[in-house]
């Protein structure tokens, strides 16, 4: 069975008082979230062991990137073992910022992927399309490569701990989000796409990620093919994140 999944990307934004606020308030409603779903923060690496002790064991923790190569002589990277060894579970692997202002190919991502796996973290790799690309009608061709490219290389029991964000990069931080129909149809294409590398697609979390608020998370959440969402500003507002969070079916 696929997991359910809400987590908080929260960029390069944050403060300790942030994370003692904010963090706090989420896990005074730990147990009041859906049951179902697992609850991720991904804040910036230097706040991840403040994180930590400020959710005591309620919350996952994951990591907005790592480096391409395992150790060394890499000033300013974090590697995907460093992550692991402070106790994050997830990574996110391909963020369209990564791409777009970072000039990450498919090729990096692929390796960051790798090196993800190596360590026995769950990868979360982002795909989507721009604008240009989904007037084009490219959208699901787009997505499709980024997929096959990114995680060529997977095999067996890996796909255990690989997760498959759909962020089309047009509804991020813009406000506008992929109706629930357009994106529903985005990840069932997605789950064909796995398929086709004889991946356990129906085991793979697949989430959403653009403009996610607690007034659309419901409409996403309830689609069947959409496990969840990948939260950008939102995720920055206990309340919003809080709703969100809670915006599963009954019963799903
Ligand atoms: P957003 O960001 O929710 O602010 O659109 C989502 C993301 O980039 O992961």
């Amino acid at each position: 069975m696929r997991r359910k999944i809400v987590a908080g990307n929260w960029k390069m934004n944050g403060s300790k008082d942030l994370v003692q606020q904010l963090v706090g308030v989420i896990c005074d409603h730990a147990g009041s979230l859906d049951a179902g779903a697992e609850v991720v923060i991904i804040p910036p690496a230097p706040y991840i062991p403040l994180v930590q002790q400020r959710a005591d064991g309620k919350l996952a923790i994951g990591v907005q990137n790592v480096s391409q190569w395992q150790s060394g002589a890499y000033t300013g990277e974090v590697s995907a073992e460093m992550a692991r060894d402070l106790g994050c579970w997830y990574v996110l692997v391909g963020h369209s910022e990564r791409r777009q202002l970072f000039g990450e190919s498919d090729e990096v991502v692929a390796r960051k992927i790798g090196r993800v796996l190596e360590s026995g973290l769950t990868a979360v790799l982002c795909v989507g399309e721009t604008l240009d690309q989904r007037d084009a009608g490219e959208a699901e061709q787009v997505v499709a490569a980024q997929i096959q490219k990114g995680l060529a290389s997977v095999t067996g029991e890996q796909w255990s701990k690989v997760v498959v964000a759909y962020e089309p990069v047009w509804a991020i931080g813009t406000g506008k989000t992929a109706t629930a129909d357009d994106a529903q149809a985005m990840h069932a294409a997605i789950r064909k796409v796995l398929e086709g590398m004889n991946a356990p697609a129906e085991e793979i979390s697949v989430l959403y990620g653009g403009s996610v608020k607690a007034d659309n998370a419901a409409a996403l959440f309830s689609e069947p093919d959409i496990d969840g969402g990948l939260i950008g500003g939102a995720s920055l507002k206990a309340d919003e994140f809080i709703s969100i969070c809670r915006a599963f079916p009954a019963g799903a």
